[in-house]
């Protein structure tokens, strides 16, 4: 029987798929640190098959794969320059199927739903675990339900909607509908591998691990992560808190949490030296997914942050579409909003961590900046005009 952990009143649960949360305190559970010996399987190919001793998973079904993970490490080195900086990395999380990290998980939660017959999933999503479940929900060939917020972006309906789920716009508190739709999968035998669901945790965990071997098994000093719901944020911790505990690494990475500061409940939190946040009533809608004001992951993050003695700070939409900028314009990568305020969190911030020589930074940046192109503004870029009979001489005039 498989057993979850409260991290807050340390009591074991066995596995409820259809409610992971502690009975008493209310907050997500996961699974204990693993104690059997985790052997990297170097010899295979596919992420989850490298890593499977570090998975509850007892065996991988191949079908089920969309070729998800080995997402490149990619030294900054032109930023690095620019900015004279030591050692900064990108974890290039947009190359995953569905063009974000939220592949990692989905994919181990539906090895998961396939292994118990389950033959309903679904999720509540803002938009990139929307599509991302419906991929592997179509690819495992389950019913899948898939809940969104009713001011939800055409591109993002467009690009979940092409996997033919059941979708339903809904209107209300987006807090509430996560409750709600476990008391609905309960019901109606529905899986609901949200975002702090205890198997996609697992699953996020695989991008740090596939991290400490990229750089040499070596652990990064620093890791700044996105944060919303908490979710991807713990699943990375997890991976470095297993390493630990195996021995395979002296000290757990700083982790620092970045969200954006028109909603930003856990820097509050955070800097106010609170250990539970206050969730954010009437948030202003913003157009991009660090905006959770109420993460279900929150609590844990910060418990685990300050253990960790790492930081939660938040930046604003001038400093995130600046970094977005930097990344594209010095780096050649298009991400997300969301992935660009790690570097905008890494700018602000910067003077305040050891950047000695050796001591290494990782961005994870969490998703494609394709999924969010309404939010480029088209009137900040460069583009000429001319027709084919005057071509020649508007290169002459830019050359
Ligand atoms: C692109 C992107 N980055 C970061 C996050 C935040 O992840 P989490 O909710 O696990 O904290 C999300 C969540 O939707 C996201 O879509
Ligand atoms: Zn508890």
């Amino acid at each position: 029987m498989e057993h979850l952990e409260c991290v807050f009143c340390n009591r074991h649960y066995s596995l409820n798929i259809f409610n992971p949360f502690c009975p008493d305190c209310r907050e997500p559970l996961l699974f204990p640190i693993v104690t059997r010996e985790e052997k990297i399987l170097f010899d295979k190919s596919e992420s989850l098959e490298k890593f499977i001793n570090f998975l509850p998973i007892e065996q991988l079904d191949q079908n089920l794969f969309l070729g998800e993970g080995n997402t490149p490490l990619l030294p900054l080195q032109n930023l690095m320059s620019k900015f004279d900086l030591p050692l900064l990395y990108a974890k290039d999380e947009s190359r995953n199927p569905t063009l974000s990290f939220k592949d990692r998980g989905t994919a181990v939660a539906i090895q998961k739903a396939v292994s118990l017959n389950i033959s309903k999933i679904g999720t509540v999503s803002v938009g990139n675990m929307a599509s991302s479940t419906a991929a592997y929900g179509a690819k495992a060939g389950l019913k899948t339900y898939v809940f969104v917020e009713e001011a939800v972006s055409q591109e993002k309906l467009l690009s979940t909607c092409i996997y033919n789920p059941f979708l339903i716009q809904v209107k209300g508190d987006y807090g509430n509908l996560f409750e709600k739709s476990f008391s609905i999968g309960k019901k109606h035998d529905i899986y609901f591998m949200n975002s702090v669901d205890p198997f996609r945790i697992e699953g996020y965990k695989l991008a740090g691990l596939e991290t400490f071997i990229q750089l040499g098994q070596k652990a990064p000093k620093y890791v700044f992560v996105p944060v919303s719901s908490g979710g991807h944020l713990i699943g990375l911790m997890k991976a470095f808190r297993d390493l630990k505990s195996r021995n395979l690494i002296q000290e757990i990475p700083k982790f620092i949490g970045v969200q954006a500061d028109r909603c930003s409940p856990l820097a509050k939190a955070y800097r106010s030296g609170k250990f539970s946040f206050e969730r954010i009533r009437n948030p202003q809608p913003i157009p991009y997914a660090i905006c959770n004001p109420n993460p279900p992951g929150g609590n844990i993050v910060l418990k685990w942050i300050r253990q960790n003695n790492g930081i939660i700070t938040d930046v604003s939409d001038e400093e995130i579409f600046h970094a977005q900028r930097l990344l594209a314009e010095y780096e050649g990568i298009f991400c997300l909003p969301a992935s660009a305020a790690t570097l905008a969190g890494f700018l602000k911030l910067s003077k305040n961590l050891d950047l000695t020589q050796n001591n290494t930074t990782v961005l994870v940046l969490t998703g494609s900046g394709l999924k969010g192109l309404k939010l480029l503004n088209i009137s900040k870029t460069r583009i000429f005009h001319s027709t084919i009979s005057t071509l020649e001489h508007t290169i002459r005039q830019i050359v």
